[in-house]
């Protein structure tokens, strides 16, 4: 039944808060709209795939989601997407900027494709962009709101997927640092959530990983007998999200089990030693 996966009001961390995702569709961003749901949020989402984000917002119930047709890129779908969290909900409090693409990989930039190149600084980085300038315009007038860009071990490190996504993915964690400095005086929080690899279908294709998530073998971990999952991320934006962050800005949060910061080829607590 629509609006049956409430928690208890108790537990409900977003209580009253309306929330929009970009690329909620599927994927990280379906999670995090259904757990935001789960926890008393409404929630907008906003997708190119129709068919997908509408049949996740009935599943949802229409008076708790939304589908809106938006594509990222184009600044007057993005502009929409907000306009309709303020005529259907009244505010909005949370914006996802989740959406993301990324090119084929080719083993060198000299075969890169400018327009590979151009597609996914678009969806990534104009993108997350035009999410977080209109959801700030919104935002501005009512003095709060908490936005959340999704980011990946490729904001921090190099070397685990293209060039272009890699640059696209440090861009948005340095845009979302640069609107923290701005938006911190009208009460607004800027953060990112930066995971390490999730098999879903897109990450799967991309990696050549098998129904585990395991690509050629092996996915390093640095944490024995733990896998990171969807709701782990969902888990993490409901806390960057909600009043229990409200002094956290400007940060990257990663949930890479230590990935982008400890470097197993070498040092005294190497596995080989
Ligand atoms: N899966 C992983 O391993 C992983 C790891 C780290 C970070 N991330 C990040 O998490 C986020 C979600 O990744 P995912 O694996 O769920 O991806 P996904 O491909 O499963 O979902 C992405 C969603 O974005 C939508 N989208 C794509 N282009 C769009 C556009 N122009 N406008 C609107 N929507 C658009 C797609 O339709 C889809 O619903 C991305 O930002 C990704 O970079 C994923």
């Amino acid at each position: 039944m629509a609006g049956s996966c409430l928690l208890p009001a108790v537990a409900r961390r977003l209580e009253g808060k309306v929330a929009l995702i970009t690329g909620g569709a599927t994927g990280i961003g379906e999670c995090i709209a259904r757990s935001f749901c789960k926890h008393g949020a409404k929630v907008i989402i906003a997708d190119i795939q129709d068919n997908l984000g509408e049949s996740v917002c009935r599943e949802l119930g229409a008076n708790l989601a939304v589908f809106v047709h938006c594509d990222v890129t184009i600044e007057s779908d993005v502009e929409e997407a907000v306009d309709i969290a303020i005529s259907t909900f009244g505010k909005l409090d949370i914006m996802v900027n989740n959406a993301a693409a990324i090119d084929p990989w080719k083993p060198s930039i000299v075969n890169n494709d400018i327009a590979d190149f151009e597609r996914v600084v678009k969806v990534n980085l104009i993108g997350v962009f035009l999410g977080t300038k209109h959801a700030a315009r919104v935002m501005i007038p009512s003095r709060k709101g908490s936005i959340i860009t999704i980011g990946s071990v490729c904001s921090s490190i190099g070397g685990v997927a293209t060039h272009a996504y890699t640059s696209t993915k440090h861009a948005t964690v340095r845009l979302a640092k640069n609107v923290a400095a701005e938006l911190g005086q009208f009460g607004i929080r800027v953060n990112c959530l930066s995971p390490y690899f999730i098999a879903t279908p897109s990450a799967k294709n991309f990696f050549k990983m098998d129904e585990d998530g395991v690509c050629r073998g092996t996915v390093y971990s640095n944490l024995e007998g733990v896998k990171l999952e969807k709701e782990d991320v969902a888990e993490a934006a409901i806390y960057l999200g909600s009043d229990e962050s409200k002094y956290v800005s400007g940060h990257n949060l990663a949930l890479d089990g230590g990935f982008t910061t400890i470097n197993p080829a070498f040092g005294v607590f190497s596995r080989s030693i």
